[in-house]
């Protein structure tokens, strides 16, 4: 018998596999893979006040947006959408990530704008004293962005009120983070929900932290999840690994994904992504993030010339119920998104716009697919051809990345009744049409 069939890493626990394949779980390790706990989250006084935070307008410079608006979890920490949707009603340039598992992410974004180097927050602005995660910085940046939340200088809410926030200077985001604060402290319902989340906090000593700690909280509790088909394969400190908990196509389809396809050469680690920049040919979709359909992805943050187009891995954890995909939606199929990495240059010159909303069709911005497929990644292709049932191997596979908890959300899952501004409470939005496997 091959040593790779015995289990977990961590425990070095041997245990008698049937229908393993010789080296899976060799492979496996090689790549980094193991099952990410879940964390606590800090305790329910503190979620509950993220809870509010999070899906409360007030936090928005026209008060018509919460991090729920875009974020909902109902819709798998996400909005359904191939791009989402700003809080003037037009599109963004880039499709959510839905943030499941983030303690274990090394970093953030589509363009790994905000990420950990040696240990450091790394990110567009200098955070605050105290901030200690990713998570926590990056609830502190949709505050500052006037697309997402903040809004335009001039700015009137539908409400008549102005919109201080919106006026104050960009480069100062410290004076942003007070006015976000300043209007929370002047709401009773938040006063009382702090002073009960930070006991030891007096009113006056409580800083944007306090609210960043709170958010990451809330989607911590909601979002850490490993009850996984897969994570139950992997087993892990408290739990034997279950080789049947993968069913034969899907053991097919992983020995695929860490073998001949050469996935893992990407998607590795406990989320299956390297949390690295790659370019893949993906077809250029949206208003780009220069409002004229450019969207260079980690050239803008590096300047360096070979990482144009370049996008970030994303975590394939509840891949299969997360469409569309790639940073800008333009697959709405989990297949397609697989068959994209086959032959991406083919893939992207025979992009066909129809697979997507009336309204992105005409923003496919095939002019620039020879500059993008001048940088495609020569390492995405499989080691080999893949047949089609192979890809449909490999698709069975990833949809055991789904929590059960994701698979079984309810409309009502994590929404509070009311928040304490008094302002409407987004709990469902019409997800965009799309096929999904
Ligand atoms: C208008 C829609 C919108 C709003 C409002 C919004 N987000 Fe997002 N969120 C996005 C989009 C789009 C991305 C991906 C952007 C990118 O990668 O450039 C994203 C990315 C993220 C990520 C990064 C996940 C990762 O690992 O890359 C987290 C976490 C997150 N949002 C949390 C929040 C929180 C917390 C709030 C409220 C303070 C919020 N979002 C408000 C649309 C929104
Ligand atoms: C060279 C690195 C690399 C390799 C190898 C690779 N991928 Fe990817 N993958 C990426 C990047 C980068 C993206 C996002 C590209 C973008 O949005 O522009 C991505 C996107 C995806 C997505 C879409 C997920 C989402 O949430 O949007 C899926 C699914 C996926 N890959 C599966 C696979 C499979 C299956 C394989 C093996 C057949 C594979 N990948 C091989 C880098 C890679």
């Amino acid at each position: 018998m091959r040593a790779s069939c015995t289990a977990s890493i961590a425990l070095a626990i041997v245990i008698s596999i049937t229908g393993c394949a010789p080296d899976l779980r060799g492979d496996m390790a090689r790549a980094g893979v193991f099952s990410p706990r879940s964390l606590e989250a800090g305790n329910d006084a503190l979620v509950t006040l993220g809870q509010a935070l999070f899906f409360d307008p007030e936090l928005s410079g026209n008060r018509n947006t919460a991090c729920a608006s875009c974020h909902l979890p109902s819709l798998h920490a996400g909005d359904g959408r191939h791009l989402s949707i700003g809080q003037t009603g037009a599109r963004l340039p880039r499709q959510v990530v839905e943030p499941f598992n983030r303690s274990f992410a090394t970093s953030f974004f589509w363009d790994a704008r905000l990420e950990l180097v040696d240990g450091e927050i790394v990110g567009p602005v200098a955070f605050p004293d105290g901030i200690e995660t990713l998570l926590e910085a990056q609830a502190l940046l949709p505050l500052l962005d006037r697309a997402e939340m903040r809004g335009d200088p001039g700015d009137v809410a539908d409400d008549g009120r102005a919109n201080e926030l919106a006026a104050l200077d960009d480069a100062r985001p410290d004076d942003i983070w007070a006015a976000v604060l300043a209007r929370l402290l002047a709401i009773e319902g938040y006063r009382e929900l702090f002073v009960t989340a930070y006991p030891r906090v007096a009113l006056d000593a409580l800083s944007i932290v306090h609210v960043a700690r709170a958010i990451a909280a809330f989607e911590s509790r909601l979002w850490e999840l490993s009850d996984t088909p897969f994570d139950r394969f992997l087993g892990s400190v408290s739990q034997e690994p279950e080789t049947e908990a993968l069913d034969e196509t899907q053991r097919k389809g992983a020995e695929l994904f860490f073998g001949d396809a050469g996935c893992a050469r990407c998607h590795s680690g406990p989320l299956l992504t390297d949390g690295l920049t790659h370019a893949i040919g993906v077809p250029q979709i949206g208003p780009g993030r220069d409002g004229a359909g450019h969207d260079e992805g980690r050239f803008a943050i590096t300047g360096d010339p070979t990482d144009r187009f370049a996008f970030r891995t994303p975590s394939l954890r509840n891949v299969g119920v997360t469409a569309p995909y790639m940073h800008d939606g333009a697959f709405a199929r989990l297949d397609d998104a697989v068959r994209h990495h086959l032959d991406p240059r083919a893939s992207l010159l025979a992009y066909d716009p129809t697979l997507l909303p009336d309204d992105l069709r005409d923003q496919v911005h095939s002019e620039l697919n020879d500059e993008i497929a001048a940088q495609i990644d020569p390492e995405v292709v499989p080691y080999r051809p893949l047949s089609d049932e192979e890809i449909w191997q490999i698709v069975w596979f990833l949809e055991a990345l789904t929590s059960d908890t994701e698979r079984g959300v309810g409309p009502e899952a994590g929404v509070p009744t009311s928040v304490p501004s008094g302002l409407p409470v987004t709990s469902s939005l019409e997800p965009e049409p799309f096929t999904r496997f």
